[in-house]
């Protein structure tokens, strides 16, 4: 690993991703796009066709491989380790499924208050070995300028489909579970949000540069509940982080919870499209840096609208340190790869030289 010889730190260390993530000022706005390895890549769907989609999460060597062919393929400022948010909770004592349509299936969900004494806390690592894995092969394969991003679920996105057994418009399980039962509920997003904190660590040490925790269903509560039933638990994760690694806390679909996700912690917001990138960074506060926040439908038009469209994002983050690019979710199947290499080619020249 080559080393900046006055500071023996890895070159990373001073990319415009970690710099954006400490808010420094850098040369230019750093991108990287939440699903940036994925079906709508040709090379990735020439992969799935031999192998399915846990076996491929499970084999350390392919998930570099895909992982490393996007960040050169779309020339980003970041990898993240190629994984999904569900596999933490095999080891739990869930059995879980991919099912021909891609979506995922959890055989024996936590349907009652009763139930909650069958998630097993992840102590040990050992059956996420293949995890750590992964993140070491990434790391040695990624350019030294790259910084590699870890992921965790947040307790409560976890906790759905722990509950639901999949994805679920209403949550409706979730949200009976949680009000009928608070005691049941704190005691099940307690053991989800140790779990998850020994499961970053071990990322961490394993070699990952930041983490992002995903609470991809957190918008479907409203602000109060939240507060109530999630902050304590997403907050305790963040605290049982080791220190100095930046730690971007996103959720999507509610922007009245940005507050709050701020006071939960992290150093940098995920913010989605819901609501102006200045607004959000404004009610987030201006001692965190932001990640967004791009509509991913824009990926789905044509390159000179994408431009237009990057460009009102980087006018509403003004230039201050402190922002980082991305969508405001996943990048969807249905993307030309063209329009993302666009999209990042945008950001690189418009966000530059401020
Ligand atoms: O961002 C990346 O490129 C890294 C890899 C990554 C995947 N999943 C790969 C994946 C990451 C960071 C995730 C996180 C994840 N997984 C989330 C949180 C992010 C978000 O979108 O809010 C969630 C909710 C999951 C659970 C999950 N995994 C679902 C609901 C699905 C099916 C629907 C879908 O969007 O594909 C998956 C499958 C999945 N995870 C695929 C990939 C590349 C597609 C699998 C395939 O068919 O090949």
């Amino acid at each position: 690993m080559s080393t900046d010889s006055v500071s023996q730190r890895p070159a990373w260390h001073d990319g415009p991703l970690l710099k954006a993530a400490r808010r420094e000022p850098a040369p230019r706005v750093p991108v990287w796009l939440m699903r940036q390895a994925g079906r709508y890549m040709a090379e990735y769907r020439a992969i799935r066709r031999k192998i399915g989609f846990l076996e491929l999460c499970k084999s350390p060597a392919l998930c570099a491989e895909v992982m490393i062919t996007a960040v050169e393929k779309l020339g980003v400022d970041a990898a993240i380790l190629f994984s999904d948010l569900l596999l933490i909770l095999e080891p739990m004592g869930l059995v879980l499924e991919f099912t021909p349509d891609g979506g995922p299936a959890i055989r024996n969900p936590i349907r009652h208050a009763d139930d909650v004494d069958r998630l097993v806390e992840l102590q040990s690592m050992e059956r996420l070995d293949f995890v750590m894995d992964a993140v070491r092969a990434t790391r040695e394969g990624l350019a030294d300028e790259l910084p590699l991003i870890g992921f965790a679920g947040a307790p409560f996105t976890l906790a759905s489909y722990a509950i639901e057994g999949g994805a679920s418009r209403n949550h409706r399980l979730t949200k009976t579970l949680m009000y009928r039962d608070p005691g049941a509920w704190d005691a099940m997003l307690g053991t989800l949000a140790r779990s998850v904190a020994r499961y970053l660590n071990a990322q961490i040490e394993a070699g990952v540069q930041a983490v992002q925790l995903f609470d991809s269903w957190a918008g479907c509560l409203g602000a109060d509940d939240y507060r109530r039933f999630v902050l304590p638990h997403t907050r305790s994760v963040i605290e049982q982080l080791s220190p100095g690694v930046p730690v971007i806390n996103f959720a999507t679909g509610n922007p009245a919870l940005l507050p709050l996700l701020s006071e939960a912690g992290g150093s940098v917001i995920g913010v989605d499209w819901r609501i102006r990138l200045d607004d959000a960074w404004r009610t987030v506060g201006y001692d965190k840096a932001v990640q967004g926040n791009l509509d991913p439908v824009v990926l789905l038009t044509d390159p000179p609208t994408i431009r237009r469209h990057v460009q009102q994002v980087l006018d509403q983050a003004g230039g201050r340190p402190g922002h980082i690019f991305n969508l405001g979710h996943g990048v969807l199947p249905q993307t030309p790869v063209e329009n993302a290499q666009a999209l990042v080619e945008a950001v690189h020249e418009l966000g530059s030289g401020e």
